[in-house]
């Protein structure tokens, strides 16, 4: 079993797409281990972003993902890291594979419903950046 952390991003907490997309995740075999909705800070956006610090999108990125509360998900099953990023399709909408996360509910490159670890380390400090081991023993 593997762990990865997924953020359901401000465009799919506002459009109500919520309930629809953690529907996805069971129906895919994750379990939910650990669930915050919360409102990004401007200071934890640019941190979570950090390594695109130098790309011409992060300022815009940072202004999305402040702009309404996100829902930031501890997901568990076999492969969780390579299978949530299957099943959420390419970065650009227009890329992702037909049924995929992005393809149902993206609508842009940017504002693109969902984030989810690209490697199990990073997985490790993304699932620490939202969650307390005490959140995770689930
Ligand atoms: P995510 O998987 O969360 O990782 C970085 C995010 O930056 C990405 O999803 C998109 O929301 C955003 N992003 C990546 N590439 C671009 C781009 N070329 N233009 C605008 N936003 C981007």
């Amino acid at each position: 079993m593997e762990r990865t952390l997924t953020i359901l991003k401000p465009d799919s907490v506002a459009a109500g797409n919520s309930g629809k997309i953690i529907d996805h995740l069971e129906a895919e075999g994750f379990e939910v281990v650990a669930i915050r909705k919360l409102r990004l800070s401007e200071a934890q956006a640019q941190a979570f972003y950090e390594v695109h610090r130098e790309r011409p999108f992060y300022s815009s990125l940072v202004a999305f993902m402040t702009e309404g509360p996100v829902v930031a998900m501890a997901l568990e099953r076999e492969n969780a890291v390579r299978k949530l990023r299957e099943v959420m399709g390419a970065t650009n909408p227009d890329d992702a594979a037909p049924g995929t996360v992005r393809a149902l509910h993206a609508s842009s490159i940017e504002r693109n419903a969902i984030h989810g670890s690209d490697s199990p380390e990073n997985a490790l400090l993304e699932l620490a950046f939202f969650f307390s081991r005490a959140d995770l023993v689930g």
